[in-house]
């Protein structure tokens, strides 16, 4: 049994935390962690069943707004640090119910905040310098690129667009003021979309794996050719770890994959994939369906990740086309997990989501 001081995660049970939380304890000598979890519908403890008996790993379940709990749980284990993944992460979501966003990330990470200064002031020597809070968050803050537009760097002028957008770059402004107004030594990380293993089907890759294998209509908002910059998860994951162990106080880092794709590429890219890895007499691209856009829909997002590579050493591992594959392998071999996640409540959110949206036939034709 290590004597370490654990790291104190929030939002484990989630697509990026969890895949944080299985990386770092992969490492025998690994410091312990205390994981708290709403276990909202994106929230899924069997993401953590490899870790079942690791002593290594305790999954607290409760809420980032409760602050007895938050308390109890700075002063039972005097985390070395907080790593705040938790958020409610779906800008469709946010669009047809913003409420429960301006809730977890603003009024959550304001919670936290607090808890974390009343815990860093009873801290000294060692302990004290050692103790960080590392804010998880997003590109979405810094709003929409033209096509020609130079990618976000750090000191690009907020700009959200979505209530998600406008509700994490609320909590990263928070983060900032504790930093400067209180001392609280933290961090911010500004990551570009993430895919991989365990992301819940609500979000493009996963969605449209989900429905090709189901036979269902691939839905692609809009004329397609809307540009993210994709990072393996893993690697997000790595860079987290870095700026945790190397990053300056008060700073904020972008992290990104130098990898931006078209929406429809995408989609193309994975149905090319499934008809390699799981054939059928047709091929998946004839499900592609273009539909009414997403309202506010930013066109671009594209990550300038100078500053994390040149600072820290960071850099992605993972190139696209492999870390594609690879995901594709996960959710094929991991159909009961996709089961699972995609009974009850998703069949409804499927329906909200997508049941006013009509086909559109205007992009047929698009290719990129
Ligand atoms: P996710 O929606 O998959 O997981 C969120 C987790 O937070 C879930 O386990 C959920 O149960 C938990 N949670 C929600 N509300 C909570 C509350 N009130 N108290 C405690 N736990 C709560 O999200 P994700 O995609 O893993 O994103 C994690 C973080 O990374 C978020 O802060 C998000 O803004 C940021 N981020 C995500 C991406 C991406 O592409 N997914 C990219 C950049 C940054
Ligand atoms: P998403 O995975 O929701 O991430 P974000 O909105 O945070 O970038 O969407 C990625 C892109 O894919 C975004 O431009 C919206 C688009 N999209 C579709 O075209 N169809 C869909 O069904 C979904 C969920 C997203």
């Amino acid at each position: 049994m290590t004597t370490q001081s654990p790291l104190l995660v929030t939002g484990g049970a989630g697509f990026i935390g969890s895949n944080f939380v299985l990386r770092h304890l992969r490492n025998a000598a690994a410091a312990p962690m205390v994981n708290l979890d709403a276990l909202t519908y994106a929230g899924n403890p069997h993401n953590l069943d490899s870790l079942a008996g690791d002593a290594r790993h305790t999954l607290v379940h409760g809420d980032i707004l409760d602050r007895e709990l938050v308390r109890s749980l700075l002063t039972t284990h005097r985390p070395r640090a907080i790593v705040h993944f938790a958020a409610e992460s779906h800008v469709d979501r946010s669009i047809l119910g913003p409420g429960a966003f301006l809730k977890t990330n603003i009024d959550g990470t304001f919670n936290l905040l607090e808890c974390a200064r009343e815990h860093y002031a009873t801290l000294d020597g060692a302990e004290r310098d050692a103790f960080r809070f590392l804010h998880v968050s997003t590109d979405e803050v810094y709003g929409t690129l033209q096509p020609d537009e130079p990618a976000f760097h750090e000191d690009t002028p907020f700009a959200p667009n979505s209530p998600y957008a406008a509700s994490k770059a609320a909590s990263d402004h928070l983060v900032r003021a504790w930093t400067h107004t209180y001392g609280l030594p933290t961090l911010i990380t500004n990551c570009s979309n993430n895919y991989g293993p365990f992301q819940f089907p609500e979000k493009l890759i996963p969605l449209v794996l989900s429905n090709a294998l189901n036979g269902k209509p691939l839905p692609v908002y809009g004329d397609g050719l809307q540009v993210r910059d994709w990072l393996f998860v893993e690697d997000h994951c790595s860079a987290i770890e870095t700026v945790l162990a190397k990053g300056r106080l008060g700073e904020t880092y972008n992290i990104g994959g130098n990898n931006q794709q078209t929406n429809i590429s995408v989609v193309r890219t994975i149905c090319t994939l499934l008809d390699e890895l799981r054939p059928k007499a047709t091929a998946y691209a004839d499900q592609i369906t273009y539909v009414t856009d997403r309202p506010g829909h930013d066109r671009r997002y594209a990550i300038d990740a100078r500053k994390i590579q040149r600072e820290l050493e960071w850099f992605p591992a993972q190139d696209f086309v492999n870390g594609l594959r690879l995901t594709v392998e996960w959710y094929l071999n991991n159909q009961p997990w996709v089961q699972n996640v995609t009974s009850g409540a998703y069949r409804e959110w499927m329906d909200k989501n997508y049941s006013d949206r009509t086909a559109t036939s205007d992009h047929k034709g698009v290719t990129a």
